[in-house]
C-alpha cells in the first residue's frame, strides 16, 4: 500500500475575487470550443466507462474522459495553449516568437500551436526532463533549453528569456500581474467540459458525484473547478484534488492560507504534476471550489497505470501517462488506503457513486512505461 495524506476543505461560497478583465475570460464558457471546433484537428475525446474497475472497488459508475489523443499532441494541454495564443497573439504582434518553461506536455502544445501558426517557439526544461520528453517537443519544430534547475527555474529563465529576446511569454501559470495569458490558458480547457456535457446527455445523464482532478500548478484543475461550480452552478459535485506526495504545492497552499512552493523533494514519475509553487489564479478558485486535497505516493500512480493500460477483463484499454493516470490513482488510494477512511465518508462515496476522471496525457515518456508496465521499475519505496 502506497502513502497518501489529506486536507477536507468545508467549502462556503462560491465566489473567486479577481478583476473584471480576469473574471471576464473565466467566465466565457462557450468561446474556447467555439474556437477548438473550427481547427481542421478538432474531434471530441471520447469518454470511456470501467465498469469492471467500478465494480471491484465498490462504485456505481467510473467514468473517464480521455484527452490521450487530443489534436495529435498526446494531452489536453494542447487546449489551453491554442486558445490563449489564438486570443493574445490572434490580431498579430511584433513579437519574434512565443516562448514558455514546461515540464513537458504543455511545452510540446506550445511547440505545435507555434508550428501551426508559423511562429518561432522556446521551450524551457527543467534539468532532470527525460530525453523522450525533449524530443517530443523538438520534433515539433521548436528549440528547447535545459535550464539549470526545477520546475521553478525554468519558467524564471523563460520569464527572462522573453524580455530579453521579444518573445511573448505564454506561460501556463500565474504571478503578481501575470495574469491574462494564464487565465485564457485555464479557459481553453473548458472545450473539454463543454463536450462532456453533450456526451453525458447521450449516456443519459448520469448522476456524477465525485470528480478526480490531478493538479500541477492548478490552471488545469481549475478550469474543471470554476466549470462545474460557476457554469454547471453545482455546488452537489464533490471535487477532489490530487497531487503527488513529493511535490504537493497546491496542498501546502491550503494548509497555509496563501499561495506556496512545496518543501518536499519533488522527486516523482508524475512528472506533468512536479510543479515547485502554486498559481496564484488557481489557488484563488481551488481555495473555494475544491472539497479535499490529497497527495499520494507514486505507488498508486503506477496501479493507475496499469489499470488503463492493462485493464480488468471487460474494461477497454486507455494509452495513459503517469500524470494522466493520477485522478484515478487518488481514487484507488481513497479507496484502499484505511487511513483515508474519514475522507471516504466526508465524500459520502459508495456503491452508489458516480466518479468522473480525466485522463490528461497519453503515454508521454515510453521508456519508463515500458519499465512500469514490465514490472522492471524499481521504486525506491516510501
Ligand atoms: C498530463 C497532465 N495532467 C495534469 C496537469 C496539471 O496541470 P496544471 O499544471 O495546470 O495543474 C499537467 C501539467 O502539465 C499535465 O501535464
Amino acid at each position: 500500500m502506497g502513502a497518501a495524506g489529506y486536507l477536507i476543505n468545508e467549502r462556503k461560497i462560491y465566489n473567486p475575487q479577481f478583476d473584471k478583465e480576469i473574471i471576464d475570460i473565466l467566465d466565457d464558457f462557450d468561446s474556447p470550443f467555439l474556437y477548438h471546433s473550427t481547427l481542421a484537428e478538432y474531434e471530441p475525446s471520447p469518454v470511456i466507462e470501467l465498469t469492471t474497475l467500478a465494480k471491484k472497488l465498490g462504485l456505481g459508475k467510473i467514468l473517464i474522459k480521455d484527452e490521450g489523443q487530443r489534436f495529435g499532441t498526446s494531452a489536453v494541454k494542447i487546449l489551453g495553449a491554442s486558445y490563449a495564443v489564438k486570443k493574445i497573439f490572434g490580431s498579430g504582434s511584433d513579437k519574434k516568437g512565443i516562448c514558455t518553461a514546461t515540464d513537458g506536455n504543455h511545452g510540446r502544445a506550445i511547440a505545435w500551436t507555434a508550428k501551426k501558426n508559423k511562429l518561432r517557439a522556446v521551450v524551457f526544461v527543467p534539468d532532470h526532463t527525460s530525453q523522450s520528453r525533449i524530443k517530443f517537443i523538438e520534433d515539433e519544430g521548436a528549440t528547447v533549453i535545459v535550464s539549470s534547475g526545477n520546475y521553478d527555474q525554468a519558467v524564471d529563465e523563460a520569464k527572462k528569456y522573453a524580455e530579453k529576446s521579444n518573445f511573448l511569454l505564454i506561460q501556463d501559470t500565474a504571478w503578481g500581474s501575470y495574469l491574462k495569458t494564464p487565465s485564457y490558458i485555464t479557459a481553453g480547457y473548458y472545450t473539454q467540459l463543454y463536450e462532456l456535457s453533450e456526451q453525458l446527455d447521450r449516456l443519459r445523464n448520469p448522476r456524477i458525484d465525485a470528480v478526480f482532478i490531478q493538479s500541477g500548478v492548478g490552471s488545469w484543475p481549475s478550469a474543471v473547478v470554476h466549470y462545474i461550480r460557476r457554469n454547471l452552478r453545482s455546488d452537489r459535485i464533490k471535487i477532489i484534488c490530487v497531487e503527488p506526495i513529493e511535490s504537493d504545492c497546491i496542498y501546502e497552499s491550503i494548509k497555509m492560507s496563501h499561495v506556496a512552493t512545496t518543501s518536499k523533494s519533488q522527486k516523482t514519475i508524475m512528472a506533468g504534476l512536479n510543479c515547485g509553487t502554486t498559481s496564484v489564479l488557481a489557488y484563488e478558485i481551488m481555495k473555494n471550489g475544491v472539497d479535499a486535497f490529497m497527495v499520494i505516493s507514486d505507488l498508486y500512480a503506477i496501479d493507475a497505470i496499469k489499470y488503463l493500460n492493462a485493464p480488468l477483463p471487460g474494461d477497454p484499454y486507455i494509452a495513459a501517462g503517469e500524470s494522466g493516470s493520477a485522478g484515478l490513482a487518488g481514487l484507488l488510494a481513497l479507496m484502499e488506503n484505511h487511513t483515508l477512511i474519514e475522507l471516504k465518508h466526508h465524500l459520502g462515496l459508495n456503491e452508489e457513486s458516480n466518479i468522473l476522471l480525466f485522463n490528461t496525457e497519453n503515454v508521454t515518456d515510453p521508456y519508463l512505461h515500458d519499465e512500469i508496465m514490465s514490472g522492471k521499475y524499481y521504486h525506491s519505496g516510501e
